[in-house]
């Protein structure tokens, strides 16, 4: 496919870049011109309505689907029309709404799996060594040996973020990384990636829902609605915004 030149952004801070980018599925507009950039290095919370279109935003920033029209940018390369494969390759993985792994292998396959997939990723060095560093920082040593077929939502999710971290990314985009989880798990969960990010030079995009955490996580969050940024600002900015009260905070239970 034929990539026009992309408005290429002048901030050096910025790692992805989206301009007027549209999703169609037939006649819906999923994603309906949207254009923002993420910078690097920060967290990035996404929230909406469902149907919203925060999923397929991060299939076309992954390579997962083509979008329709728009440019994509990541370190200041055009992306968009890429498969997930060669995003992989360049820095950006992502996990799944509903966790996504390779039920007959282990914990540690899986999360080796992931190694191999981003291997273009400045691997080379010792796999193994980087597989047992990255089950350490999510928490996974003690069970890396069993097989995923009896592993909770919860063991689920930290095999599929490991998996993620595996390939060495420098954008990673979690899809509701805390729903099904309980309050303590949410918490947990909040510390990990909190800990993620001050260990590993690594910029954050969280898809959630549970919008307290959310705000506890992120640096800006940006709000999706029929597929446009309704806004995109600060946690409390966002949050205390009628806008936002109106098409999204007003429906959900906050607690
Ligand atoms: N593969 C597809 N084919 C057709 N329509 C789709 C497809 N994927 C998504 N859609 C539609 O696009 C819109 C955006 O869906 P998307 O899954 O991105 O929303 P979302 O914000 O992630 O919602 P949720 O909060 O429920 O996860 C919805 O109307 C959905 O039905
Ligand atoms: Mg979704």
């Amino acid at each position: 496919m034929s990539e026009p030149a992309p408005a290429t952004s002048t901030n050096a801070d910025v790692l992805m870049s989206l301009n007027d980018v549209v999703r169609r599925f037939g006649a819906l507009r999923a994603l309906d011109g949207v254009t923002f950039d993420i910078m690097q290095g920060e967290m990035l919370g996404v929230a909406g309505p469902n149907g919203a279109g925060k999923t397929t935003l991060l299939n076309v920033c992954t390579g997962v689907l083509p979008a329709t029209s728009g440019h994509i940018t990541f370190d200041g390369q055009a992306i968009r029309g890429m498969p997930p494969n060669q995003c992989c390759q360049l820095g950006i993985a992502r996990t799944f709404q509903i966790p996504q792994i390779f039920s007959s292998m282990t914990v540690r396959e899986n999360v080796a799996t992931g190694a191999e997939f981003g291997i273009g990723q400045g691997g080379g060095g010792n796999i193994e060594a980087h597989v047992s560093d990255v089950i350490d920082l999510v928490g996974l040593t003690p069970q890396q040996s069993n097989s995923v077929t009896d592993a909770d939502l919860l063991t689920r999710k930290r095999i599929m973020l490991a998996a993620a971290l595996a390939t060495r990314p420098k954008l990673l985009f979690l899809d509701e990384p805390l729903s099904g989880l309980n309050a303590d798990e949410v918490d947990s969960f909040v510390a990990l990636f909190q800990r993620l990010h001050a260990a590993l030079d690594l910029t954050f995009v969280i898809v959630e829902h549970k919008v307290r955490a959310l705000a506890d996580l992120s640096e800006r969050i940006l709000i999706l609605n029929f597929g446009s940024v309704l806004m995109i600002d600060t946690p409390e900015r966002v949050l205390s915004d009628e806008r936002v009260i109106d098409v999204y905070l007003g429906t959900r239970n906050l607690a």
